[in-house]
């Protein structure tokens, strides 16, 4: 067999991008080349780029220029552009030279024969958009590094056409993928040793698969299927949309234990004529109204959002009706962004980019303060609770501790078990409650961290599911104690 060709990608963009990657990986192991984490020992560099802010590609010139220093010390090295930049810039990132291959996200197929067929003067390039690709067959190369959490593709491309959103153009037409091959993909994960999988598409609530002679399976069906596989494998969704979120789905989600219970459902506005602008189908009230039955359904449901600042002809007014929004809700966290004018799109067609940037930059501003203040609350709000946490590994800050989250996906760092009888020092200071004491005062000794160390119960690691109790937090972590 021929000598392996290294592969380097680097990832940018949404989730659905990350598993494009995997699936990439594994359609070209299949071809012989070998994934590296190491760009100066590639054969093939690549990007899988983002469009949705102009902010996002101007990042990917940039790296564009640094692949190139590559080039100049290892002529043979191929560059390729990869997503939804190559799908929206196509011959145009060709034009500068500074590019070998460009394939959108639909072209992923043809790679290995794009990669032979590259010569100096014959860049290669596949923008070519489909009705039906769903990589439904492709196992992906799982990337992430601590084997708990997989991503898996449930659908492809967005047929909503929001006024300002480049991804309709980059990523084609909606399409679902068949949920045998769903159901397949998630046992095999979880066969792997995965605990959870978060179910991914733009839209998943229009997730719908029909076929003859077979009853029509909604997103709430694959939900359940899923959620069937196994209540030690957790399952996670994204991304939701508010007009589209059913009364099905959430009963199907406070039926299963094992169905994270965490919602993100973007608002991007808390005005009625911005979100009719935007071309989202729905009103603030109608929002709000989503939000009631989540927690009438499932109390404690986290909550999360994005919120687009500064569209097309937004007033002092609008704004203020996002921020009035924002408090009454109090979601969890958000992602913020100023809008930015994407070309092409039906906002940049017909509206004027006409609130200047200096007021976007503060109603931004004015946005992330707001959201900072009702996060802590929302966090505060924890202090004192118990949760069940899937463990992925050390802490960021403190790599003594370990880190995994809640099924409201907030993230909790909570010590490691300890393995030296008594050891329990480091909960103290910290203003809780000693563990010594609490299992003094319940009286049973196998419940004590310190103790379960001694009757030599192993070291937690990722992938184990543990109890503990939120003893103080952050704006953005709980920390908390194992109990
Ligand atoms: N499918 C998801 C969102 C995909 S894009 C949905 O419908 O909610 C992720 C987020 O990027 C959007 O929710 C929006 O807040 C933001 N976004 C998209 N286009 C943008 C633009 N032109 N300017 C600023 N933010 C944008
Ligand atoms: Fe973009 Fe709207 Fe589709 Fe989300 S639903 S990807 S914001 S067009
Ligand atoms: Fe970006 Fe494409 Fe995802 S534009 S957000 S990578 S669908």
């Amino acid at each position: 067999m021929a000598q392996q060709r290294k592969l380097y990608i680097e990832t940018y963009g949404c989730q659905m991008n990350v598993n494009d990657t995997e699936v990439i990986f594994s359609i070209l192991a299949r071809h012989g080349y070998a994934r590296t984490e190491r760009m100066d020992e590639a054969d093939v560099i690549m990007a899988n780029t983002c469009s949705v802010r102009d902010n996002a590609e101007q990042r990917i010139w940039g790296r564009i220029e640094v692949f190139n220093q590559q080039k100049k010390a290892r002529p043979d090295v191929v560059i390729g552009i990869l997503g939804c930049m190559a799908e929206r810039l196509k011959d145009q990132l060709l034009e500068t030279r500074k590019v070998d291959l460009v394939a959108g996200p639909d072209a992923y197929r043809s790679l290995p024969d794009m990669l032979a067929a590259v010569r100096p003067d014959s860049p290669q390039i596949n923008v070519i958009l489909s009705r039906d690709e769903t990589y439904a067959d492709i196992s992906p190369v799982r990337t992430d590094r601590s084997g708990v959490s997989a991503f898996i593709s449930i659908m492809r491309g967005c047929n909503n056409v929001c006024s300002y959103c480049v991804v309709p153009y980059t990523r084609g037409v909606e399409r679902s993928r068949d949920p045998r091959t769903i159901v397949r993909e998630a046992c095999e994960v979880f066969a792997n040793g995965y605990k959870e999988v978060t179910l991914l598409g733009q839209n998943v609530d229009s997730y719908l698969w029909k076929e003859e002679g077979l009853p029509d399976v909604t997103f709430a069906d694959l939900l359940e299927r899923v959620a069937q596989i196994s209540p030690r494998l957790r399952v996670r969704f994204a991304t939701s949309n508010p007009q589209d979120i059913s009364d099905a789905v959430l009963e199907t989600m406070a039926r299963h234990d094992n169905i994270c219970k965490h919602i993100h459902l973007p608002v991007q506005s808390g005005s009625d004529r911005i979100l009719g602008k935007m071309r989202r189908r729905y009103t603030r009230e109608w929002y709000l109204q989503r939000v009631a039955r989540i927690r009438e359904l499932m109390p404690g449901c986290g909550l999360t959002t994005d919120v687009i600042a500064g569209f097309c002809s937004e007033t002092e007014e609008d704004h203020a009706q996002t921020l009035s929004l924002m408090e009454e809700v109090g979601f969890d966290t958000a992602f913020m962004f100023q809008y930015s004018e994407r070309p092409g799109t039906i906002a940049a067609r017909k509206y004027p980019d006409d609130v200047d940037p200096a007021t976007k930059t503060r109603r931004l501003n004015e946005i992330i303060a707001l959201q900072n203040r009702k996060s802590l609350e929302s966090y505060r709000a924890d202090v004192g609770k118990r949760f069940t946490v899937l463990v992925e590994g050390p802490s960021k800050r403190n790599p003594a501790e370990l880190c995994g989250r809640a099924s409201n996906n907030k993230m909790c760092v909570f010590p490691q078990r300890s393995s030296v009888p008594g050891n329990d020092g480091h909960l103290q200071g910290e203003g809780t409650l000693p563990c010594r004491m609490h299992s003094a005062r319940q009286g049973v000794l196998s419940l004590h961290p310190a103790r379960e160390g001694a009757l030599a119960l192993p070291p937690l690691k990722p992938g184990d599911y543990v109890e503990v109790e939120v003893v103080d937090c952050t704006s953005a972590t709980l920390l908390a104690r194992l109990v």
